[in-house]
């Protein structure tokens, strides 16, 4: 079970959350939403309801924007929401790092979040104002009992995507109080960006990849190094088979499914 010690320290409703978000095998497959916050109208994202819909019966929790959740989600449905509470630059702008708070944590337990996300740009010129959020947003949130995920950023810069960096913002994330931190996969020395960070790490998986073989054998490779899941947006529903995508990832995930075998599963569903 994941991290058993620092959760039996923990009050009731910060425990019952992160159990709807982590499952009972210690895994997690969160499905990200909310590109639109910093680039606007992503592709295949145009209508993010209509996307999510069916990839939600597969996926363990929603990350999204407070806009979407209330615009495009149907309030009835039982999977828990993480939602994202950092914001205000875009990709036109001068600098993505300059974010801010963009949403309550009174609005977020008015919308039943199961957790917030914000992230943090460590070697960014917002730096100090990114990792002060953070740590203020813990704080708040620590008076409710809902967990925060910090989102280490890359940026534009996906070279940055290396072990030692990834540890250095992992770490930092967790030192500042994040309950989980959301990085990117890099294939040398991941299990350093996991051992380094006391809190379960789940990985982004950036721009979509060249084949769906390759997003696989980063996740299980993930998963063998200690990571507990997925925040993975782009590589399920920019593929042209979401549904058997997700099915695939899952089966990784929550099945202990080898690359090739998830591959199998994936090409059964495509073809369905
Ligand atoms: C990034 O801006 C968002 O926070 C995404 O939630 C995150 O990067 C994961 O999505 P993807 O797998 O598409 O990178």
């Amino acid at each position: 079970m994941f991290l058993l010690c620092s959760v039996n320290n923990m009050d009731w409703g910060m425990k019952n959350r992160l159990s709807q978000l982590v499952q009972n095998d210690g895994k997690a497959l969160f499905l990200p939403i909310d590109h639109g916050y910093f680039q606007g109208p992503t592709r295949k994202l145009e209508k993010p309801g209509k996307t999510a819909e069916p990839l939600l019966p597969y996926a363990d929790a929603l990350m999204l924007t407070r806009g979407v959740l209330r615009s495009a989600i149907d309030p009835s449905i039982t999977k828990p929401v993480i939602l994202r509470v950092s914001g205000g630059s875009t990709i036109l702008g001068d600098d993505l790092s300059n974010e801010g708070i963009i949403t309550s944590v009174k609005d977020a337990v008015r919308l039943n979040a199961s957790a917030v996300s914000l992230s943090i740009f460590v070697s960014a010129k917002y730096e100090h104002q990114s990792l002060m959020s953070l740590s203020r947003l813990v704080d708040e949130c620590e008076e409710y009992g809902i967990p925060v995920m910090a989102v280490t950023a890359v940026g534009k810069e996906l070279e940055m995507r290396e072990a030692r960096f990834l540890a250095l913002c992992s770490r930092v994330a967790a030192e500042l109080g994040a309950k989980i931190v959301k990085t990117y996969y890099c294939k040398e020395n991941f299990e350093k960006v996991v051992n380094g960070c006391p809190v379960p790490v789940v990985i982004a998986g950036g721009p979509k990849a060249e084949s769906e073989l390759e997003v696989f054998e980063w996740i299980y490779d993930a998963l063998e190094k200690g990571a507990i899941g997925v925040n993975l947006g782009r590589n399920i529903w920019q593929h042209d088979h979401p549904v058997a995508m997700i099915k695939a990832v899952r089966g990784v995930i929550h099945e202990n499914l080898k690359p090739n075998e998830a591959q199998q599963v994936f090409d059964q569903e495509k073809n369905r």
